[in-house]
């Protein structure tokens, strides 16, 4: 079987659905790793009886230098996906490279509107009608840009503010992330040919 660590930084909710489903998903969790030493979400693992390790990284550290360890901690747990499930950092080229295929993200916007930090507000500032969230690759090049594996749609309601929208997407990223790493996990190909770049 296949082994998974998921990468965290704060709430947990998507680990939470990941590790609801942890049965069905055709993947043994190897561990769940935290940016941040107090985030909620290494609880979560905690009370699962997933390792759960800390690694912050330290004052002034550079990119590269918490990736390696990140590597070296991912080599220990004998990872062979990485998940992302709200970390909050960029990770280098260098690290993407080394999982190149096997690293996947959520964020909560139908990519490729919205990247990057506030996607909600930019959505409610944009005025669209629909939002959602996206199932990606983690790929060398611009945050949020990886070949897209799914996606779920949203309506924005009049009236709506960031919170409001995020509670509604959430919703659907609890049921998209695990659906979509149990298709990646059997090997099903659920990842298209990457665009050409025009
Ligand atoms: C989610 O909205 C996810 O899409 C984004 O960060 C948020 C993390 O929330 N990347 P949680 O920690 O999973 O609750």
């Amino acid at each position: 079987m296949p082994r998974f660590t998921v990468l965290v930084s704060g709430r947990g909710s998507n680990l939470g659905a990941i590790l609801a489903q942890r049965d069905t998903l055709g993947a043994e969790v190897a561990g769940v790793v935290s940016s941040v030493d107090d985030a909620p979400a290494l609880l979560l693992a905690e009370r699962a009886g997933v390792q759960a390790i800390r690694l912050a990284p330290a004052r002034g550290e550079k990119r590269v230098d918490y990736d390696a360890r990140l590597l070296a901690t991912l080599a220990t747990l004998k990872t062979d996906w990485v998940v992302l499930a709200g970390f909050m950092r960029i990770l280098s080229d260098s690290f993407v490279e080394r999982y190149a295929g096997r690293i996947v993200n959520i964020h909560p916007s139908l990519l490729p509107a919205f990247p990057g930090m506030h996607p909600h507000r930019q959505a409610i500032e944009c005025g669209v009608r629909f939002s959602g969230c996206t199932v990606h690759l983690v790929e060398p090049g611009n945050v949020d840009s990886g070949r897209i594996l799914d996606q779920r749609v949203v309506p924005v309601y009049d009236g709506d503010n960031e919170d409001t929208l995020a509670a509604r997407v959430l919703v659907q990223e609890h049921q998209l992330y695990p659906a979509v790493l149990r298709r990646l996990f059997a090997g099903h190909s659920v990842i298209g040919p990457r665009p050409e770049v025009r």
